[in-house]
């Protein structure tokens, strides 16, 4: 476990330069902290300005109740910086913003297609530019690996930008031919002012699934990021500013879920509300949309994702692939390869590979370019996992390999195996969100599909075979939103992703996502003579 670095052993490494010329004054005075800032300059995100504030029509606001939060660095734990901490009035101030923005008449409203895909393109600029810097600044914030977060999230950023430009003079409606003498045609128009609440596993990545597809379509956008990783997002708004969007287009709430969040999701002036996160929360944004304006609701939560191992699959490979999907990102993740089936005649062999690969999973600093897997986000988390972690244990699940925490090294988790894990217990039905893999076995096809489909979940799952007949057979009858067969996390920007039952509502990616971003008109005109 070397490299793995100690809570609080670099402090002063680990906080953002407040800018060349020294933070307001305001913000100094209310700042708990009492060391001094240190440049680095690789770190200085130089078009903020050293401004960790709300961006509301491209300009950086205090809070109104001028409260500041922090935000921390998993694998050290020490403080990053503080920001200015949304709420209510924030919220109401950033959604006036984007109404305005979306009036009828102003420049965002007269844009042409062509012209906002130009400024998505540009943004993509901006972002490349800034790779470095963003993937930096996603590190400190979430401990995910420099090397993942530079080459998975920042790519998927720029390419979902990028995809969604080219989307954005494309939207358009249909002709319809109808009875008797008229003419018919739809028209797909921005929905309005879209709420986008976003988590911190991939607070980038999340952020560009929701923005992207939002401003493509022609609307407004009012962001929370998570409280536990806003830095990203508000980097973004310095350079949504940079590349020209008008003002109030763009406006990024920092703060925290039931009040700054929650304001979003009542607002009876938000039109939409774009969310991923846990399935708890997501029925308080679709409760607190049902109880305000009934606005549109789009929701990406959580999954239980199953993967089939057939005996005929290439061994290594499906050991590799469905690993790599239990441990990436830490285990944070809404694909998570949750639930590992493996056939009967390979399941021993199965386990002991896997557990060789486990013990090549390398643990530690995430800025180390050798580093695979980093801290969990924080201590509730940490805490989360632990606790089902015990619970595998007394419910009789074995303990293949890792089950602890990784001693005096904070929120660090030992990549952790279980085989004999039975349907019932909590760590086959519960979203563990960590970086434990659960192998289960199985004796045939039809048994295995139903015992993959037993879960309130359904947003991907996973098949491993060399036979065509049952890769397809197996690919239909599961109930999800995605399935991949022989490969693991294979996400495009160009295929709709979401879910089956509880993992949420809509889909988001692909021409798919332009329909949860508009509104559709039907335009009648009544002809004096037939029109056919
Ligand atoms: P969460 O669902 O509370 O947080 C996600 C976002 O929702 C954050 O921006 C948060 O501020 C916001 N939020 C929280 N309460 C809100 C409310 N009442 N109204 C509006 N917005 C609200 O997730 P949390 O607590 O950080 O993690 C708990 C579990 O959720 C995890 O262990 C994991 O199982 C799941 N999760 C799933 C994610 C996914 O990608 N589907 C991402 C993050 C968490
Ligand atoms: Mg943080």
């Amino acid at each position: 476990m070397d490299g793995v670095p100690r809570p609080h052993s670099r402090p002063d490494n680990e906080r953002v330069c407040a800018g060349q010329t020294g933070e307001g004054e305001r913000a100094t005075r209310r700042r708990t902290a009492g060391r001094p800032y240190r440049c680095r300059k690789r770190q200085t995100p130089p078009v903020l300005g050293g401004e960790w504030k709300i961006f509301i029509n491209n300009e950086w606001h205090p809070s109104e109740s001028g409260r500041l939060f922090a935000t921390h660095n998993p694998a050290t734990g020490a403080q990053i910086c503080e920001i200015e901490e949304g709420d209510k009035e924030d919220v109401d101030k950033a959604v006036e913003a984007a109404k305005a923005a979306f009036q009828r008449g102003s420049p965002w409203r007269q844009m042409d297609g062509s012209s906002r895909g130009r400024l998505l393109h540009k943004l993509a600029d901006l972002v490349e530019r800034d790779r470095v810097t963003l993937a930096t600044l996603e590190t400190m914030d979430t401990g995910k690996p420099f090397l993942q977060a530079f080459f998975i999230d920042l790519e998927g950023c720029i390419k979902t930008l990028r995809y969604y430009a080219g989307w954005a003079d494309k939207i358009h409606g249909k002709a319809l031919p109808v009875d008797d003498e008229f003419v018919c045609f739809t028209k797909h128009e921005p929905i309005g002012i879209c709420g986008a609440i976003i988590p911190w596993n991939f607070p980038l990545l999340m952020l560009t699934w929701k923005v992207a597809p939002a401003l493509c379509c022609g609307n407004t956008i009012v962001l929370k990021p998570a409280e536990q990783t806003p830095l990203t997002a508000l980097y973004m708004g310095a350079l949504v500013k940079e590349a020209g969007f008008p003002p109030g287009v763009v406006n990024i709430v920092p703060g925290f879920g039931p009040t700054a969040g929650a304001a979003i999701s009542s607002h009876m002036d938000v039109d939409k509300v774009a969310f991923t996160g846990s399935t708890e929360v997501g029925k308080l944004i679709k409760e607190a949309a049902a109880k305000s304006n009934l606005k549109r609701v789009t929701l990406e939560l959580g999954g239980k994702n199953p993967c089939i191992v057939y005996a005929d699959a290439d061994l290594d490979w499906a050991v590799d692939a469905t690993q790599q999907g239990a441990f990436f990102n830490q285990g944070q993740c809404c694909t998570a390869a949750a639930r590992i089936f493996v056939e009967e005649c390979i399941y021993d062999e199965f386990i002991k590979r896997s557990v060789e690969r486990a013990k090549r999973q390398v643990i530690g600093d995430p800025f180390d370019v050798k580093t695979a897997q980093g801290p969990q986000i924080n201590q509730d988390q940490f805490d989360k996992i632990m606790e089902l972690i015990d619970s595998g244990k007394r419910e009789g699940a074995i303990l293949e390999y890792g089950g602890s925490a990784i001693q005096d090294r904070g929120l660090f988790i030992q990549p952790t195996i279980f085989s004999g894990v039975g349907d019932h217990m909590r760590i086959a039905k519960e979203e563990i969100f960590g970086p434990v893999q659960c192998i289960l076995k199985f004796r045939t096809q039809e048994e295995v599909i139903t015992r993959a489909n037993n879960t309130e979940y359904g947003l991907v799952a996973a098949v491993f075979t060399k036979s065509m007949d049952k890769a397809l057979s197996t690919a239909s009858a599961l109930q999800s939103g995605t399935v991949w067969v022989n490969c693991y996390n294979a996400l495009h920007v160009q295929t709709p992703f979401g879910g089956y039952k509880m993992s949420g509502n809509g889909r988001e990616l692909g021409d798919y996502a332009l329909a949860e971003y508009c509104e559709v008109k039907t335009v009648t005109m009544k002809l004096t003579q037939k029109s056919h």
